[in-house]
């Protein structure tokens, strides 16, 4: 029984394979988090249900750790929940009603004020295979009037106790994006958020706070993702008392928005873990539960070749023909065509927003390569930015007033280009509309959806009568909106999440989206710390990686072919490089990667990842991946740079079955047979040499 209520204690206990989630209803009648953590038995634990008051500056210290606490009375601590009623009352007392539990695993708590019909639904789902618990709430106006919602935050996660407090989050900008930090987290608040309009490069919707001791295989480690792709907001706050809370949810920054009487606002899901086998049992966690109850599909990437970096906008029939007859030739299993295939977009400074295959360039229509490619045995995929226009395009001729806009400013341009406020009906319309024409005319099985810039200006023309409110919220709802519909309508085309990068990946687009482009920095090494920043919260499942040209157009550093594959083999493997210029030799290597690759995908997409180095402190970097059934593992290592005479390392492999034995093969060397045990504890010996060596290790369970 997943989730369970005792009325002797009241106390509700979220019981996961490996944690306890325990919170309940304190004297007072208010919802007071408990305990999380390993499992415990909840019946010994109803002490911790108590009200403490300390002095007229904290009269009610136990507020700090309200399940879902709203601003009002006493309670300084950030609020769940902040609200004004319409006689202008702008303090909540929330009492706990009641419960539902649903199936076992869904629970529902129900709360009210005191005096005004505000009503609110804690939801609870417990994850128990990957010790997970889904957060969202529901607030409900039975007032008469309307309520204006100044902040509601989907979940508030309590931490438990710890002698110290280590926050690890991302951060990053275009191009370097998943950064991991690491923070101490003392008295006061650490805001992790987005205000640009979408997820955002900066910053992403995850945390995880552990003791301070922590590493990838031990201790305990608390987290959470948030599934928003709009403004979001997620506060680590320690108070002076010590409690140490993470409230989460849609940002309240320049975003207020009224619910109408009979109306109710609900929140993204929250969802958070709690891991006993440190950050890499965090991620094993979140990754499996991503591919299980996140992902729209339980597909496999395809391994695709993408035209940007070989062409960028200078997209003809012949060169693309060109590129798929060569991509073929290496097992390329979907050939697509990025930016500049329609309108007058011949650059960044036009044509976006004009949706029709540019006669110039595919003078018979796009089915002239579309029939080319599917010939070659590949699928067609292609490109879109849906929410973006340039100014100079027929589109915004024709209705400048789509565009976010203050009436007295001129409209921000960056990358030359505005946003269209997708939050109108109308704009939600077209874009529905000429994507479901697109994909109607046309036998297009895949579409990379970009967005390449920060939203400005995120007012309304005065011509249009939609009111302004929420505005921030409206662009991700349609968005979500959108995607769900052209996925029922179009079941076979898969999606790909792109923002100039990796600005737009988090639990909320995923539930739309096949895979996702973390980054427009294709640099193999670069790439190696992003993936391994994603990789934390997110699953190889979905990160495309892509192999191109050396030297590297962005940092001009050269690797080999082998270096840039096995990079990129960490994930859905992509081709961006030039392969018309590709030798011989280069065709031949990359044909025999590709025919790897295709071998050991179910590991790297369906596996567990193993972190087992990192470059944030070691001089190599290895990742291992366990397969599903345990049977295959493939473990990729690179060596930054050798010194001479340094002691020879040795790498521990994880996540085998100590007793049993394995085929050990690795390039160039005799396949050997070792038991798990060995590799775990003495490991294998690294000879990489040089700079910038790398390595594909394969294992193979022995009968
Ligand atoms: C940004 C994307 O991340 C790139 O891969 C490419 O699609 C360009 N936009 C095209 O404009």
């Amino acid at each position: 029984m997943p989730i369970t209520y005792s009325e002797k204690t009241n106390l509700f206990e979220i019981r996961t394979n490996n944690s306890s989630y325990l919170f309940g209803i304190n004297p007072k009648g208010v919802v007071q988090h408990a305990y999380w953590g390993k499992p415990v038995i909840a019946e010994e634990n109803a002490d911790l249900l108590r009200s403490r008051h300390h002095s007229s500056f904290d009269a009610d210290v136990d507020r700090e750790t309200e399940e879902y606490g709203g601003w009002g009375g006493c309670n300084y601590a950030e609020p769940a929940l902040k609200a004004t009623f319409a006689d202008g009352v702008r303090d909540l007392k929330l009492k706990y009603e009641g419960y539902e539990i649903f199936e076992a695993n869904e629970l529902v708590v129900h709360l009210a004020d005191e005096h005004y019909a505000l009503r609110v639904e804690l939801h609870y789902k417990a994850i128990p295979e990957f010790d997970l618990v889904e957060r969202k709430v529901r607030v409900l106006n039975e007032e008469a009037e309307p309520i204006r919602i100044e902040q509601v935050m989907a979940a508030v996660w309590t931490v438990q106790r710890l002698p110290e407090y280590r926050l690890t989050h991302v951060t990053g900008r275009w191009a370097g994006e998943y950064q991991l930090r690491t923070n101490v987290l003392s008295e006061g608040k650490k805001v992790l958020e987005s205000r640009r309009g979408f997820t955002g490069p900066h910053s992403n919707p995850w945390f995880a706070v552990d003791g301070g001791k922590a590493d990838e295989q031990s201790g305990q480690v608390w987290f959470g993702a948030l599934g928003w792709s709009g403004n979001w907001k997620i506060v680590l706050e320690k108070t002076t008392f010590g409690h140490v809370r993470v409230a989460g949810g849609i940002n309240d920054f320049d975003g207020s928005f009224l619910v109408a009487p009979g109306q109710v606002c609900e929140s993204p899901v929250f969802t958070g873990g709690f891991s006993s086998a440190g950050f890499g049992g965090m991620s094993r966690n979140l990754h499996g539960y991503q591919r299980k109850y996140v992902l729209p599909s339980g597909r496999d990437r395809k391994v695709l070749y993408n035209s940007w970096e070989a062409t960028e906008f200078a997209v003809t029939v012949e060169a693309q023909k060109e590129l798929a007859r060569q991509a073929a030739k290496l097992g390329v299993e979907r050939f697509v065509v990025d930016d500049g295939w329609f309108g007058q977009r011949h650059s960044d400074r036009a044509g976006l927003g004009d949706w029709q295959v540019n006669p110039e360039k595919f003078p018979n229509g796009l089915q002239e390569l579309i029939d080319e490619v599917q010939s070659l045995g590949m699928e067609f995929g292609l490109w879109v930015e849906p929410e973006s226009v340039n100014p100079d395009s027929e589109l915004y001729r024709r209705h400048p007033e789509w565009t976010y806009q203050f009436p007295t400013r001129t409209g921000t341009q960056l990358r030359n280009q505005l946003l269209l406020n997708l939050g109108l009906p109308e704009v939600k319309s077209f874009v529905l509309d000429f994507m479901t024409e697109l994909l109607s005319s046309h036998e297009i099985s895949f579409i990379k959806w970009d967005m390449n810039r920060t939203v400005t200006e995120p007012g309304i023309s005065p011509l249009m009568e939609h009111s302004g409110e929420a505005i921030w919220l409206k662009h991700a709802e349609h968005l979500y909106e959108i995607w769900a519909e052209l996925r029922a309508r179009f079941p076979h085309v898969e999606f790909e999440t792109c923002a100039g990068g990796g600005a737009r990946i988090d639990l909320g687009i995923l539930r739309f989206a096949d895979q996702a482009w973390i980054s427009d920095n294709t640099d193999a090494r670069d790439r190696l710390t992003i993936q391994e920043g994603f990789s934390y919260a997110y699953s190889p499942a979905v990160m495309m990686c892509w192999v191109t040209e050396s030297p590297h157009g962005f940092n001009g550093r050269s690797l080999p072919l082998s270096y840039r594959f096995h990079s990129s083999m960490m994930g859905g493997l992509g081709i961006g490089a030039n392969i018309s210029h590709w030798t011989d030799g280069e065709m031949a290597e990359a044909k025999r990667f590709v025919e790897l690759y295709k071998e050991i995908r179910p590991t790297v997409l369906r596996g567990d990842l193993y972190r087992l180095e990192s470059f944030r402190g070691s001089n190599v970097a290895a990742y291992q991946y366990v397969g599903k059934d345990r049977n295959e593992s493939v473990v990729f290592v690179f060596l930054q740079s050798q010194f001479f005479g340094s002691e020879e390392r040795r790498l521990l492999l994880q996540g085998l079955d100590e007793d049993a034995a394995y085929e050990v093969s690795r390039e160039g060397r005799e396949t050997v047979r070792l038991h798990g045990s060995t590799l775990m504890n003495v490991g294998i010996a690294l000879t990489l040499k040089g700079d910038y060596g790398s390595e594909l290790v394969r294992l193979k369970l022995l009968p």
